[in-house]
């Protein structure tokens, strides 16, 4: 792929669009051993080795994070009054990036952040019907009962029921905790089968997105970028 030094150098997190530009057209830049004073040079990212600073930079079209998301964070790419999944991600990090999908700002668990549109339109696009299974606490009894009724498919008040899902009881008290895998991702779907059936969630975790699994060493808040493993299971 052949893009512009200073998009290279900016998508690599070297800085702002113009701050690469100031340093490149001051002398921080090289091409395969050659001074480049021109933003507008064209590099081939499969080829060309840069240096900027004198360190060399490599480029990588696609990044892929997996994020533990913490409560209290919304999932946007910017917002003017709250703090977003975004902010979290610490590295410096390229302009592009965006959150796959949404968890509630009181949802906690696997949110995985990239620049890959189309991985993100396939994990997401309603036809796929990606697996995303959930950890959650319910106030209320779930029973046999609930199992059945969601995997029939519950009617939570949209023109159509929700797609069947398969429940998991871990335990059945006053809280129960539950896993449960759904095949779709409607607006606050998991809070709203649930209170269809009578359950409020309390707490809710993602805990997987199609292949792709919550690394339970990863603090809410904290990030990784996905392995290599991980991306070609995903792709
Ligand atoms: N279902 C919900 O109700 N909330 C989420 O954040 C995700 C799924």
């Amino acid at each position: 792929m052949k893009i512009r030094l200073d998009k290279y150098l900016a998508d690599m997190g070297c800085g702002t669009r113009s701050q690469v530009k100031r340093g490149i057209t001051k002398g921080s830049a090289e091409v395969n051993g050659v001074k480049v004073t021109k933003p507008e040079e064209k590099i081939d990212t499969e080829r060309d080795t840069v240096l900027f600073n004198g360190m060399t930079v490599g480029y990588a079209e696609f990044e892929y994070y997996m994020l533990n998301k913490p409560a209290g964070v919304v999932s946007a790419t910017e917002d003017r009054r709250e703090r977003t999944v975004l902010d979290l991600i610490g590295e410096k990090r390229r302009k592009d990036l965006f959150p796959v999908g949404r968890l509630d700002k009181d949802t906690e668990g696997l949110l995985l952040i990239t620049n890959d549109g189309e991985l993100a339109h396939r994990l997401l696009s309603p036809k796929k019907h990606v697996d995303k299974t959930y950890y959650a606490r319910v106030a209320g009894r779930i029973t046999e009962e609930h199992k059945k009724i969601f995997a029939a498919g519950v009617d939570i008040g949209d023109e159509k029921p929700a797609l069947p899902a398969e429940l998991r009881i871990l335990s059945s008290e006053e809280i129960s905790e539950v896993e449960l895998t759904i095949h779709e991702g409607r607006f606050h779907q998991v809070k709203r089968m649930f209170h269809a059936v009578g359950g409020e969630v309390l707490y809710l975790k993602r805990t997987s997105m199609g292949s792709l699994r919550l690394d339970e060493c990863l603090e809410p808040g904290q990030y990784r970028r996905l392995t290599e493993d991980e991306i070609r299971a995903l792709c």
